[in-house]
């Protein structure tokens, strides 16, 4: 049996009345001490008898390759292989999309695309062969720069007339903001290890999206799914570079298909940085359009994004300012260059983390024009409705996260004008900006079996560090009354119902949900053993108790034991209600007079998603963004080498995100709502929200503290002075 729920209307908060109490606590992650002392079994982690290792050859150039001792390496001492299978090349660029790569071995699209497999007993072995294979290339870079490039697409946004709005406008501000192309390498590098039993493939691999992944696995190796087994118990870290499958997996697979033993293959950290998917760079104009008091009358958010020729994917820049402010007369949209630098997908917060940044920065620029608090030019602003559909929000949380956020920050004591404050050679500024991200639901199903002993929940939903082993232990254990010691989730197998797979910051509502049906199934069962409705059952400690009457668990299920299925899909409540994700950022930082160096001082966050399911996991998905806002701001981004494209600065000693020393004390403040159109848990999406804004905040402050507006992200030194 299956409880099937299509989330397209309000539900009532089914959680509210549970008595075991786990739910929404901070509590420890089950996982944490197998991850800590090294137990877990991450993709590289498991070496069977007998495994092969091979090493991915990246292309030194564009066009035709050609291989000129292709012999001579194949035949060396330990050498299995030199495999270059038209098949074999896959990059993460299609995320969801179930579909075999448009890259080929034969022809280099971008500098590092992976090219051949070689594969030795060893994994010196395999990487010197892979040093000394000899690769020409015969083509032109193309174009590389996003300026050469003739874009491709239109606003998808224009009502009214922004250019009037502008021109008749008591407050304008018409301003080019850029962002850099940045990477989502993970501390866990893409890794595979693939063997066959017959016709039956299983891979072990570092992946977010299970249920597509083996899809898109099949397509490239042109088998039927029914014969892919995935696993991915442990995920050490996504933010979207594992979304989709990559070359590692789908060469191992082949390798291993060839040479009829297991193949490992784990990309070197260099390899990950070209391979997997990077945010696009972007270039957003935003124009912004007010009346004397700062009511906006217009806005206009047009931005320029690179991809791949061929690939699907766009950055959607502007996915927020279609809901974030009201103003009559809009120009939104983004416009796609095709570029041959390696290929551009989904980084944490695709969309919003860039583009609610930039535009953040500009409404603080409009609040200077006006002459009043930003804060206040956001309360001023806040549509009353969604501005473009004229729906209903489901719920709307930003004035309550900008006053709470003002009131932990110490907003109201800040001095109006910038240059204000200076300590020794050091500028003291602060700065605010809104956060926004859409939410949204998507498919998923779990099942849960209950024995004497406890519950076991089991779907092939991931954790890639987010905390999804302790929320489904948590939601089972609240909705079963049993204590997270006697709740097990397996996770990261394909045998297993699927899931939703960790991305967008749908995983947490849309598996819970799905959990928390499989659960409701055995509640029902439960409560017809004991003659009640499942409505007055309490489960408590192993417990059910309703009205005068308490019995054991485990004694109703009479020596067996109950099985609860959950499948959960969204329906198109997204046409009747808007729905987001709300916060608010501050940043308190200093600017070196002499160096223009920038350090962050404090931060505060104040975050809405709904029901949070783990505090301490929801808090630390908050740092996490907030990092990566701190980063973005200050010091991240790819170089591409303006002759051919390639990354320059591919590992982590040349790639400067903010680390520890980067990175203040970050205050994160929780705004616990309940939104009906989330489902019955009334959870929303919360991994993402954290990065959005962020760091317009840390740039706001910077303009607050020495008066100089940094429109180029990263703000490094030289932008600075
Ligand atoms: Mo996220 S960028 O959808 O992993």
């Amino acid at each position: 049996m299956s409880l099937d729920l299509k989330v397209d209307g309000q539900s009532e908060d089914r959680a509210e009345g549970y008595a075991q109490g786990i739910l929404g606590t901070p509590m420890d992650r089950p996982d944490g001490e197998a991850k800590v002392t090294g137990a877990a079994t991450y993709a590289a982690d498991e070496v069977p008898e007998g495994c092969l290792v091979g090493m991915l050859v990246r292309a030194p150039g564009h066009g035709r390759i050609e291989v000129l001792n292709l012999d001579e390496v194949r035949n060396s001492d330990g050498v299995r292989a030199v495999i270059r299978d038209p098949r074999m090349i896959r990059n993460a660029a299609q995320g969801t999309a179930n579909q075999a790569p448009v890259q080929g071995v034969d022809k280099a699209d971008y500098i590092g695309q992976p090219v051949a497999l070689v594969v030795a007993e060893s994994f010196e072995t395999a990487r010197h062969a892979a040093h000394s294979l000899k690769l020409r290339t015969d083509g032109s870079p193309g174009i590389v720069n996003p300026e050469d490039a003739e874009p491709e697409g239109e606003p998808d946004t224009t009502t009214g007339d922004l250019d009037g709005a502008m021109s008749s406008a008591a407050h304008s501000v018409d301003v080019i903001y850029t962002t850099a192309s940045s990477v989502s390498a993970a501390m866990e590098p893409h890794a595979t290890l693939a063997w066959w039993d017959g016709d039956r493939l299983t891979v072990r691999s570092a992946l977010q999206m299970l249920k597509y992944n083996r899809n898109e696995l099949a397509d490239s190796l042109e088998i039927d799914p029914e014969n892919v087994r995935l696993l991915a118990p442990f995920v050490g870290g996504g933010f979207g570079s594992k979304l989709g499958i990559s070359a590692d997996a789908v060469a191992a697979a082949i390798a291993a298909k060839e040479l009829g033993r297991p193949v490992q293959v784990v990309q070197h950290r260099r390899q990950v940085f070209e391979t997997v998917t990077r945010r696009s760079e972007t270039r957003q104009r935003i124009r912004l359009a007010a009346d004397a008091e700062g009511r906006l009358s217009g806005i206009g958010h047009e931005s320029l994004v690179s991809n791949l020729p061929g690939e699907g994917f766009a950055e959607p820049v502007a996915q927020a300012t279609h809901f974030a402010y009201g103003g009559a007369h809009r120009v939104i949209g983004e416009r796609l260059a095709r570029l041959n630098r390696p290929a551009a997908g989904s980084v944490r917060a695709p969309g919003e983390a860039v583009g609610v940044t930039a535009f953040e920065c500009a409404m603080d620029e409009l609040a200077s024009d006006v002459g009043i608090d930003p804060v206040e030019l956001r309360l001023r602003n806040i549509p009353d409705k969604d501005p473009e559909s004229g729906i209903p929000f489901s719920s709307h949380m930003l004035e309550r996260s900008l006053r709470e956020g003002a009131e932990r920050f110490g907003w109201a004591a800040r001095d109006v004008a910038p240059r204000a404050r200076r300590e020794g050679e050091w500028w003291i500024g602060t700065g605010m900006a809104a956060a926004f991200r859409v939410n949204l639901m998507m498919e998923a199903e779990a099942r849960i079996a209950l024995s004497p002993e406890g519950a076991v929940v089991e779907t092939d939903m991931t954790d890639i560090g987010t905390g999804t082993y302790a929320i489904l232990t948590q939601i089972a254990g609240e909705a079963l009354g049993l204590p997270a010691d006697r709740v097990e989730v397996r996770l990261g197998d394909t045998t297993f119902p699927p899931g939703s797979g960790s991305g967008g910051s749908f995983g947490a509502a849309t598996t819970g949900n799905a959990v928390w049906l499989a659960a409701q199934e055995i509640r029902q069962a439960i409560a017809q053993r004991m003659n009640c409705d499942e409505a007055d059952l309490t489960l408590k400690d192993g417990t059910a108790i309703c009205g005068n009457e308490s019995r054991p668990i485990a004694e109703l299920l009479d020596g067996g034991s109950l099985n609860g299925h959950g499948h959960v899909t969204a329906g198109d409540a997204f046409s009747d209600v808007r729905q987001s994700t709300f916060g608010a950022h501050f940043a308190e930082v200093a600017v070196n007079d002499v160096t223009g160096e920038v350090r962050v001082r404090r931060m505060q966050g104040t975050f809405a998603c709904g029901r949070i399911l783990n505090e301490k996991t929801a808090r630390s998905q908050c740092h996490g963004g907030m990092t990566w806002g701190i980063g973005m701001a200050l010091t991240e981004g790819l170089t591409h080498d303006r002759r051919d494209g390639h990354i320059v600065n591919r590992d982590f000693a040349e790639y400067h995100m903010a680390v520890n020393a980067d990175v203040p004390p970050l205050d994160v403040h929780l705004l616990e709502e309940r939104d009906p159109w989330s489902g019955p848990l009334q959870a929303k999406g919360l991994g993402e929200l954290g990065i959005c804004g962020a760091g317009a905040a840390v740039l706001n402050a910077v303009h607050h503290a020495c008066g100089v507006r940094v429109r180029d992200m990263p703000a490094t030194p030289d932008r600075v002075l």
